[in-house]
């Protein structure tokens, strides 16, 4: 949620700033802004919409912009205030030619306008940053390290933050509290930004830093202090994917690449983590001993949007084949509803990002009570993963389009793997066990032949495109798909779509069923098909259009629905993965042919860093 870019060192800034800023893009969409040094003044600049309004207003003759080696910048996802260009980010402080840039809230900010008003401060914009400027400017004696530091001690709240000051060229303060910040350090400086995405094209060398954390960067030097203890050393760690991977590669939009991925992306997920003869998984980053594993009472999974509907599967597959009591939990409820946790519950936070606010307040909030803590986390380094210390990483490569896909499809598959090894630790056989190993690694195949059909998805999208209105219907592992696929749909094609059990549409929702009301029905052939079947004559009998999913060679299914897209036969619990990859193609040919902004759809941004 908003993305910071910054350089300080021998190289021209700007056009560092402006590659960084466009690769944080999707972190936040609605204005952006940038700040460089020159010899005279620190020059902001910024605009409203998207990187690319921000670099028409950078004349190529302004010798002075471009001369700079140092400089701050931003993308914003807006919370205080609208996205105007007042509102955009760096903002000034005060008389000292303070320039500063901010990822979170800062919850005192209206005390703290309060205060800095009466000391005769101006206010420009209506944003907590603005007054997070000026009070750095009312601490400043003439050394910004101790002035942000001095002025984060008066803050509540979230914070990522770069900022600089005309008086001591060459330097930049930087800190973090809750919203990640990453220092990339080459030789000829050094480049911060919220995530590795924006660095890996200059540098592999990543200091992630810890809450609290503020630093002063003078080209490759660092000096990095906590706000609580003095000055800390933070390691450098080695950043394993390519500036490729977060390319486009030919596709038209990430997520249409994200989608053609899947098949690599999990076969990744699964790598080095199956034994076959054994029939077991073998997930040793969970760090669970045999016999916290016989004894593991209950695992509870947390997660929001996409990561919950994926711990959804989790909790069905591993309820159903370790008979281990599990349950899903929105993340965001799990603090505040004070939950019974205890040291026999394996939590299990699951997260693209490792950078959910919600998720990883509900990370702490089980540390707090005791609870086994594991992270299920793509991004290597991030908070989620560092702060659980024990887990497993996707290994599903960058996801850059803020609709997440590929995301989803490791998780189920890391799920899955889950409910296996707990499985062999309790009363599964090793035939059984084998058998299970078969079906997960059958998985990426499953998707290839999804993937095939792409140009017979997009003909069918043609005839939902008008709608307004949409519901997805599923039962037992088709459930959790079916509020995945309504969610894909309404977040990239602003069709307003609902994802129901199958059994529960006749509680209400049936109510809303008409001619333009299409089901998108999922009637995977197995347990529970012949329910969903007539559900779906319900659903015609009100006049809707019903699209369904079903297996290949299912003429019963077929012929029930209207329009159908196929999924090879497989077992249900492996099925969740073709089956929501039929719809992730479904959503993204609407959406396409809608002609909306698929990869940044509006009011969206990739990583929700405030609650
Ligand atoms: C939907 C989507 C979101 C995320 C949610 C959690 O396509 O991307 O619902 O799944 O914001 O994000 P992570 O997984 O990064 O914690």
């Amino acid at each position: 949620m908003c993305g910071i870019v910054a350089y300080t060192g021998i190289r021209p800034a700007l056009p560092i700033l402006i590659s960084g800023l466009k690769r944080l893009e999707y972190r936040g969409y609605d204005s952006a802004g940038i700040a460089v040094e020159t010899k005279d003044r620190i020059v902001i600049r910024k605009s409203k919409g998207k990187v690319k309004e921000l670099s028409g207003l950078l004349g190529e003759d302004e010798t002075d912009l471009a001369e700079s080696n140092c400089g701050i910048a931003h993308t914003r996802w807006a919370t205080h205030g609208p996205p105007t260009t007042e509102n955009a980010h760096p903002h000034a402080g005060g008389k000292n030619g303070i320039a500063l840039v901010h990822n979170g809230i800062i919850e005192n900010h209206r005390a703290l306008r309060d205060k800095l008003t009466a000391a005769g401060y101006l206010f420009l914009s209506e944003t907590d940053t603005e007054v997070l400027a000026h009070l750095v400017d009312s601490l400043y004696q003439g050394d910004l390290l101790d002035a942000v530091i001095a002025a984060l001690k008066e803050v509540e709240g979230t914070f990522g933050i770069a900022c600089m000051v005309h008086a001591e060229p060459g330097t930049l303060i930087v800190a973090r509290r809750g919203s990640p910040i990453v220092l990339g350090v080459g030789e000829n400086g050094t480049i911060v930004a919220s995530d590795a995405s924006a660095i890996i094209k200059h540098t592999r060398q990543a200091i992630y830093l810890d809450d609290n954390d503020v630093a002063q960067i003078k080209g490759s030097e660092l000096d990095i202090r906590s706000l609580d203890a003095g000055s800390v050393s933070r390691q450098p760690a080695e950043i394993d994917w390519s500036a490729d991977a977060a390319e486009k590669g030919g596709y038209e939009h990430y997520m249409l690449k994200e989608i053609f991925e899947q098949p690599e992306s999990i076969r990744n997920t699964l790598r080095g983590r199956l034994d076959s003869n054994r029939g077991n998984a073998l997930l040793s980053g969970l760090n669970l001993n045999p016999r916290e594993l016989a004894e593991l009472h209950r695992v509870l999974i947390v997660g929001c949007g996409t990561s919950m509907n994926a711990g959804l599967v989790g909790e069905y597959a591993i309820e159903d084949f370790a008979g281990v009591l599990a349950e899903v939990e929105q993340a965001a409820e799990f603090r505040y509803r004070n939950p019974i946790v205890n040291s026999s519950d394996l939590v299990v936070a699951i997260s693209q990002s490792g950078e959910t606010a919600d998720t990883l307040a509900a990370v702490r909030e089980a540390t707090d009570k005791g609870a086994l803590v594991s992270g299920l986390v793509n991004t290597v380094g991030s908070t989620i993963a560092r702060e659980t210390g024990r887990g497993v990483y996707l290994h599903a490569g960058p996801e850059i389009s803020v609709a997440s896909t590929k995301a989803f499809t490791s998780q189920v598959s890391v799920l899955l793997m889950m409910a296996l090894k707990f499985a062999r630790s309790r009363r599964m056989s090793r035939d059984a066990g084998c058998q299970f190993v078969k079906e997960i690694k059958a998985i990426p195949g499953l998707v290839e032949r999804v993937l095939e059909q792409n140009d017979a998805i997009a003909k069918v999208a043609e005839r939902y495109l008008d709608q307004t209105s949409a519901f997805f219907i599923g039962r037992g592992y088709m459930y959790p798909v079916a509020l995945e696929g309504a969610l894909k749909l309404k977040e990239i094609s602003y069709i307003h779509a609902e994802g129901y059990h199958a059994a529960e549409l006749k509680h209400g929702p049936i109510a809303l069923l008409e001619k333009d009301v299409p089901v998108i029905a999922l009637c995977n052939d197995g347990p529970g098909k012949d329910k969903t079947l007539g559900n779906v004559a319900e659903c015609q009998a009100r006049d809707s259009r019903v699209l369904g999913i079903v297996t290949e060679g299912d003429s019963e299914a077929i012929a029930t629905v209207d329009d159908h897209i196929t999924v090879p036969a497989c077992p249900l619990h492996t099925a969740v993965v073709p089956s929501t990859v039929a719809l992730q193609l479904l959503s993204y040919h609407i959406a396409r042919l809608k002609g909306c902004s698929i990869d940044q759809p509006r009011n969206l941004a990739k990583s929700v860093t405030v609650e």
